[in-house]
Order: structure tokens, then sequence, then C-alpha cells
């Protein structure tokens, strides 16, 4: 028997998102049936919405998803009814990234996250009897119920259970890329200076993550100055305007270079002036969305000379479950406070969270969708 719930269908940019009437199908073995307590907005999303990414239309969108466990299929292990769970991007579990538990680089991302469908083919909602593309990030959690997988599921550890689930669930996106960027791709080390250019959900996290790991100074850049005296208070050493002078400032901060440049804005220019700033041996670590034709030029003696790297980063090298749990961790001690980046809104104000993501009011809007 399918189940019965309410989901906001994206139709492109055309036309606000609207809360309506689908069916969910029934569980194969290894997936879960998440009722949907709260849901991340992410740039994803907007990005899917006027199709920026192959993402067949109309869909219902949502990757940000925390909720609890309501049904598991046969094969399910990693939670059971009534489980507090958070869900993060899908994955094949087989292919070569995947068998060294590095999900974020699976070689099929593609139909298990993005196809609108089950990597099989086949649908996992309805819409008045039709096919419905759903299974987003392996969840389409903009809706009361969402289906999710093995792969993807976290079950929130005893430690954080006085942490609420609205709270947890934009932890396995942005948040999980930027922390995930500096403790495990780029592992930053204690005493390096690292530069945070784009102050949005993925820097912030990374600038917490910096203190975490003891970097120093740990700089933040963006053009935002609201942005930029949050970033201090998350704690960034020096915050400096990218509209006035920042790439000098940072030169004069640390003459003899950085060791890490972490770009989130996209911007290739901006990526190449700082790359120019980075020491011997130092790290340009790389996450923003940017436009398929833009390339990106370097000197190749500077290149070679200071063994310096430039790193393409998926979600921060996330293993999903150990890591989200990690963070959860950081979180419960006070170390990682990214409370202080969220706005709520009620499920049927998603198209005013989208609009307060877009202009920049909000820097992680949360739909909440049913009571915990
Ligand atoms: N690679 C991944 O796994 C991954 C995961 C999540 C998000 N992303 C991408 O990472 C990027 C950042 O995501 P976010 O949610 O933090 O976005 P965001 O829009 O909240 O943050 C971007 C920040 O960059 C700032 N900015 C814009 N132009 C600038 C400039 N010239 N100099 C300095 N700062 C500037 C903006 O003011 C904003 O604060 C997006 O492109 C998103 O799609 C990548
Ligand atoms: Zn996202
Ligand atoms: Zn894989």
């Amino acid at each position: 028997m399918t189940t019965s719930a309410r989901a906001a269908i994206c139709r492109g940019n055309s036309e606000p998102f609207k809360i309506e009437d689908v069916e969910l199908d029934n569980l194969r073995p290894d997936e879960l049936r998440i009722r949907v307590v709260a849901c991340g907005v992410c740039h994803t999303d907007m990005a899917v919405r006027d199709e920026q990414l192959p993402v067949p239309h109309p869909v219902v969108l949502g990757h940000e998803g925390a909720g609890i466990v309501e049904e598991v299929g046969s094969a399910v292990t990693v939670a059971k009814p009534g489980d507090r769970v958070v869900m993060s991007f899908n994955s094949c579990g087989e292919c070569p990234s995947c068998s060294i538990d590095a999900p974020t680089y699976c070689y099929n991302f593609f139909p298990h996250n993005w196809s609108g469908k089950r990597a099989d083919g086949s649908p996992v909602m309805f819409k008045d009897g039709e096919p419905m593309n759903a299974n987003f990030f392996g969840q389409s959690s903009f809706a009361t119920h969402a289906i999710a997988h093995e792969a993807n599921t976290v079950k929130i550890a005893e430690s954080a259970a006085d942490i609420p689930l609205e709270r947890i669930a934009p932890i396995g996106c942005g948040l999980m890329t930027g922390a995930g960027a500096v403790l495990r791709s780029m592992k930053v080390r204690k005493g390096m200076p690292i530069a945070v250019f784009g102050a949005g959900t993925v820097g912030m996290a990374a600038i917490m993550a910096a203190k975490i790991a003891g970097a120093n100074p740990i700089i933040a850049v963006d053009v935002n100055d609201k942005r930029l005296e949050l970033a201090k208070e998350l704690g960034a050493t020096h915050a400096f305007n990218g509209k006035d002078g920042a790439m000098d400032k940072i030169r004069e901060l640390v003459p003899q270079g950085l060791g890490y440049a972490f770009d989130t804005t996209g911007i290739n220019t901006l990526i190449q002036e700082a790359w120019g700033l980075l020491a011997p041996m130092g790290i340009c670590g790389i996450v923003g969305a940017s436009d398929p034709s833009d390339n990106l030029t370097f000197n190749e003696a500077e290149f070679m000379g200071g063994g310096r790297r430039v790193m393409g980063i998926l979600g921060g090298d996330s293993d999903v479950g150990p890591f989200l749990n990690e963070l959860l961790d950081y979180h419960v001690k006070g170390q990682f406070p990214f409370e202080k980046l969220i706005g709520y809104f009620d499920f049927d104000q998603i198209n005013e969270a989208i609009h307060a993501s877009e202009d920049g009011s909000v820097v992680k809007p949360v739909l909440r969708i049913s009571a915990e």
C-alpha cells in the first residue's frame, strides 16, 4: 500500500513551489520511510529549480531533511521505527570510491541522487497515479514523508538526544561540506594560516572547523559586512571585505603565505588570486558552484615549484554516518555552534524561506514540517 503525503512541487523558476498531495511507493528492502520534521533550504535546490543541474521537472526537492523513522525495509540495519535520523546524499555502496568510504565521489552519484527516480529507474513518488520526480539526493524532504536509503540515513547518537531535529536537519549538506573540507579533505594543521572566501553556510562551517583544528590566523572574506561580523563570532580572527583590498590585506597579514585558501564563491578570478597567496605546500580547496564554461589558469612553475595544490572537494569527503555524528559531538560541546546560522520558517512559507536565502538575509533557512 502506498503512503499519502504532502510535498512541495517545483515546476521551474517561473512559478512558486506549491504544496500538493502525493503518494509514496512501497519500500524496497534497503529503504526507510521517514516522517520529515524539518528540512534545510540550500542553493542546490534553487540551482535545480533554475535548471542549472540536470534534474528532471516537475520535481520534489529538499535534501537536508531530519525526522523520525516510520517503517523500514527488510534489509535495513542503520535505524528502526521510532529512531531520530538525519538524511544526507545517497551513494551506490559498490563503486571504487564507495568501497574506500569516499561516497561523496560515488561513480554512480547521478542515478542515486539526481535522476528523479530510484537508480533502477522506478518511481518513488506518484501524483494522481502518475510518477512524480523525487528521490532528490535520495530523499526529497520538502515533504511530510520521504523515502530514504540505508546509505544516506544517519541515526542520531544518544549523546545528541537533546538537540532538536529542526536544528540538526541542515547538517548533512553545506555544514558537512565546509567542516569536512577543513577537517578531512585539506586536513588543516594546527597553527597554520587559512583564508575562507565566502561566509555562507559552507564558509561559516569551515571557519568553525578551522577553529577546532587550531588554525591561525583564520581569515574570513565576504562582501557582506553582517556575515563578516558573524564569521568573527564563530572563530574568524580577521574579517576582510572582498570589495576593499582583501587580497592585499591577507598578503600583509601573512607575508609567508597561506597554508590553506578555501573558496566557496566559485568565482574563477577570485580562486586564481587566492591561489597566488599560497605558501609552499599550500592547498587551495574549491567547492563553489561555477559556470560549466569557466576555467582556471595557474603558472606552471609556481604550481610545481612550491608543491602547491588545487583540490576539488565534494561533500567535505564525508563518510556520512561517522562524520555527521562527529560534528554533532562538536555541537554538543559548543564547538560547532551552527544554530547561529539558522532562521526558521513554516512549511507553507517555503517560498519566503527560499527568498530569504537568495537575498542573503538568512544564512540557513530551515522549514518546520511536523512536530518532533
Ligand atoms: N562542493 C560541494 O560539495 C558543495 C556542497 C554544498 C554547497 N556547495 C556550493 O558551495 C557554494 C557556497 O554555498 P553556501 O551555501 O555557503 O552559499 P552562500 O551563498 O550562502 O555563500 C556564499 C557567500 O559568498 C559571498 N560572496 C559572493 N561574492 C563574493 C566575493 N566576490 N568575495 C567574497 N565573498 C563573496 C556571498 O556574500 C555569500 O555570503 C555554493 O556555490 C554551493 O552550491 C558545494
Ligand atoms: Zn545542499
Ligand atoms: Zn558508489
